[in-house]
């Protein structure tokens, strides 16, 4: 899709659709008000009548409208103005661009988020090239269609910007979305090497031999169930000075979770391609970091495995060495993600990094605690959590912050070895994972979050199809502009 900056006003412009939006109360934005006023005030009395309301993600079409070039003008609702903000603006294009994106159309202009900051006018051009961006990968006939030219009143630097953003939310979406037998460890490892080359980022991957030799016994021994070999990708970007300091992305990369022996049962396997969420995640925020050019040192890890059972699977009991010298027994080998993260989260440390943020589709019990639409945070840093949280807030996506209290840390103690790989029964299952994984982070700065709601979507929203939701990649890109 291509995105191009435009002169004309709204109701000059000669495209398929205008879309231009409506909050619930107060006057009209100005593009909005231009296209009232030419049409003799049709916004007005729908407004007048109710059947306008303006709120968040309502749409109304009208088509074929007077004094009015484009064929159709689409109002979205912007919901209350004062809380108008990255997430709305984000989630408004979004919807418009999935409603329109049913049709083929060459153009759209877009006429939202006027009078908005520059960050604020990036989140609306993101939405609109992720919502016309659908999971039918392999469909021939597509339900969504993404326009040829998408055309905003905003200037070049806010246009590639803001498409970038959007580019690399959508990439995350794809990978998760990939069946698992199309990305795995090493495919997943190719595609990284093609990001890295077109964005400029360094790349590292390390095969079975240097993890091996690396010693990273936790995660291999989770792979070796498989067929398809492992795979660590180490991204750098390396924007800021050469003594500033270094914020590590550490992703969990589990391509299928069947849950090895511990096998998964009933539909608890139908997702399981998303269990590299984590990693596509980091991949896409470390794509967006390279392309925005941003002064900051971020290194990317992704711990790439495929969980299954086999003759050759790791076993209920077996004691692995992680890479840091912690021995670990594992009681369930469908609490893997911890094993391939703690060995990961180790060459983060080495790595010399001085902030590490891991992401992790790691925990059913995290969904339970906080549903489908909210990322958990643990943290052993209570600074470094809040200015993550606070970048999440700033782009509208959802977080909270579960307890690290120091009793659930007992729950991961071993009798047979240093650790076992689950806590004591279901409860708090989210925190026990945080708490196994912190043995392996040291003193660095640490925060853990759990994307297993909201990384994948059964269920679409009026913005964004089921699927792959690319959550929290616009957070990594706003946190990595903080750390400048
Ligand atoms: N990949 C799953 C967690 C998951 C569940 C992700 C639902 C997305 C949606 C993880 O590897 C897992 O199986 N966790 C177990 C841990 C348990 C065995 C301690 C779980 O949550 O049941
Ligand atoms: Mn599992
Ligand atoms: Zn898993």
């Amino acid at each position: 899709m291509k995105i191009e900056t435009t002169g004309t006003p709204a109701t000059e412009l000669s495209a398929d659709a205008i879309v231009v939006g409506v909050f619930a109360e107060g006057s009209l934005p100005p593009s909005t008000a231009a296209v009232d006023d030419a049409s003799g005030g049709l916004i007005s009395k729908l407004r007048e009548q109710e059947q306008l309301e303006g709120k968040s993600n309502e749409l109304t079409p009208l088509l074929g409208v007077d004094g009015i070039a484009a064929m159709q003008v689409l109002v979205v609702g912007l919901g209350d103005a004062e809380s108008f903000g990255h997430g709305e603006a984000f989630r408004a294009a979004a919807t418009a661009a999935k409603s329109l994106s049913a049709k083929k159309l060459d153009t759209v202009g877009f006429f939202l988020a006027e009078d908005s900051s520059a960050e604020i006018q990036q989140a609306a051009i993101a939405g609109t090239v992720v919502g016309c961006q659908g999971q039918d990968l392999h469909r021939a006939d597509k339900k969504q269609h993404p326009f040829d030219t998408a055309q905003f009143p905003f200037d070049e630097e806010t246009l590639t910007a803001g498409q970038k953003i959007g580019e690399a939310v959508n990439l995350t979406r794809r990978l998760v979305n990939e069946p698992a037998n199309r990305v795995y460890p090493e495919t997943f490892a190719a595609a990284a090497e093609e990001i890295a080359a077109a964005s400029g980022l360094e790349i590292e991957v390390w095969d079975e031999e240097k993890l091996q030799t690396e010693g990273c016994g936790s995660m291999l021994g989770v792979a070796q169930g498989s067929d398809k070999p492992p795979r660590l990708v180490i991204l750098r970007h390396q924007g800021g000075a050469k003594d500033a300091p270094t914020l590590a992305l550490v992703g969990k990369g589990v391509t299928f979770d069947s849950g090895g022996l511990s096998l998964k049962v009933g539909g608890s396997m139908d997702n399981m391609k998303c269990d590299m969420a984590g990693a596509a995640t980091v991949l896409g925020a470390m794509q967006a970091i390279a392309t925005l050019d941003l002064k900051v040192n971020v290194v990317g890890m992704m711990g790439c495995v495929e969980n299954m059972p086999s003759g050759k699977a790791y076993r209920v009991g077996d004691v692995l060495t992680a890479r840091n010298g912690k021995t670990i027994e594992v009681l369930n080998t469908d609490a893997e993600g911890r094993l391939v993260l703690a060995d990961v989260l180790s060459v983060a440390v080495d790595e010399g990094a001085d902030r590490i943020i891991d992401l992790a589709t790691l925990t059913g019990a995290c969904v339970v605690a906080l549903g489908l639409d909210v990322a958990g945070l643990m943290t052993n840093d209570q600074e470094w959590c809040d200015a993550i949280a606070a970048a999440a807030e700033t782009c509208g996506e959802r977080v909270w912050q579960l307890p690290m209290f120091e009793e659930f840390g007992e729950q991961v103690k071993g009798a047979v070895a240093d650790l076992k790989n689950v806590g004591n029964g279901r409860w708090g299952g989210a925190i026990t994972a945080a708490k196994f994984l912190e043995e392996f982070v040291g003193e660095t700065p640490w925060t853990h979050i759990d994307i297993a709601g909201p990384s994948f979507v059964e269920k679409g929203k009026s913005w964004i199809e089921g699927g792959g939701s690319g959550c929290l990649v616009r957070t990594l890109v706003e946190v990595a502009r903080r750390f400048a």
